[in-house]
């Protein structure tokens, strides 16, 4: 069983010179840990190929030497893509909804992304981190407060662990925007059972809404991003499919480094409460 100080330790790095760097520091830690390490046959039949939660801090670290990298480019693409924020009166008011978080990269895509824009000042975030595996989501809420820490962003964070289907959504939005983070989550099963009833308590937050969703190019995420336009048909679709998205990896089976691509699918919902019924209270 290895402890999580290898975490803490590039959370340093990460809050100094970004999530790559974060990344890196823990993919040099594993190389140069291998007897403590899983192989890539366990790490997938164990997690059936790191949809199932993660149960223990040796499987947190192989997902984030892993996979973490592209799932963090894929979000921050079309986050930078598709999004336009315009700091009213210089400051950034949010509620942020990451479902399925693992160990928070989509969230962290997104805080960077307001760090690099220089959106950070009189900035207030609620994060609302929803995960069945406890390891997961404490390293996740460990990190963006530490990230949030570090550059002043005004954050409240709450934890739910627990699967989708068992998850409340924040019926009040005090800030007037939610941000809805699906970062490969989408092509999971019992993600896609829990959709119906995940909706219709998403059309009940109050304000403007931008749901973000990303996953690999299979089958099973055109299954799941199909089901969840024909459950929010009021709102606005842009999507892409099969984009090439190449970055640098450290390859598990061959202890190297090498440029390697991924296909990606990527879709942005867009809608207002009032398009999904909702009465604006006068
Ligand atoms: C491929 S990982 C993605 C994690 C993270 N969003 C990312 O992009 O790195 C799939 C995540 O879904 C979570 N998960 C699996 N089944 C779930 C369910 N029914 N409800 C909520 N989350 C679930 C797992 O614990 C895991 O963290």
């Amino acid at each position: 069983m290895t402890s999580n100080t290898h975490v803490f330790d590039a959370a340093e790095v990460l809050c100094t010179e970004g999530f790559q760097a974060y990344f890196k520091e823990l993919a040099n830690y594993f190389a140069s840990n291998k007897r403590d390490n899983l192989t890539y046959g366990e790490f997938l039949n164990r997690t059936a190929r790191a949809t199932l939660p993660l149960a223990c801090n040796q499987e947190a670290l192989f997902y984030t030497v892993a996979y973490a990298w592209p799932h963090y480019l894929t979000m921050r693409k079309l986050i930078e893509d598709l999004i336009e924020v315009t700091a009213d009166n210089g400051s950034i008011k949010l509620q942020v909804i990451d479902y399925g978080c693992g160990q928070g990269v989509a969230s962290i895509a997104f805080i960077e992304f307001l760090i690099e824009k220089g959106l950070t000042e009189n900035c207030e975030i609620d994060l609302v981190l929803i995960d069945p595996s406890f390891v997961s989501l404490q390293i996740a809420q460990y990190l963006c407060a530490r990230l949030a820490k570090a550059y002043g962003i005004n954050m409240t964070i709450q934890t739910q662990p627990c699967e989708l289907k068992d998850a409340r959504l924040p019926k009040a939005n005090i800030y007037n925007d939610t941000i809805h983070l699906m970062s490969n989550v989408l092509d999971v099963d019992t993600v896609q059972e829990s959709l119906d009833d995940l909706v219709s308590q998403i059309a009940k937050i109050p304000g403007s809404h931008l749901l973000f969703a990303t996953s690999p190019s299979y089958s099973g995420t055109q299954a799941g991003f199909n089901m969840l336009k024909q459950l929010t048909p009021y709102a606005s679709v842009w999507q892409e499919d099969d984009i090439k998205l190449w970055h640098e990896q450290y390859i598990i089976t061959q202890d190297r480094w090498m440029q390697c691509s991924a296909k990606r699918d990527l879709m942005m919902l867009s809608w207002e409460a009032s398009d999904a019924g909702l009465e604006v209270a006068c």
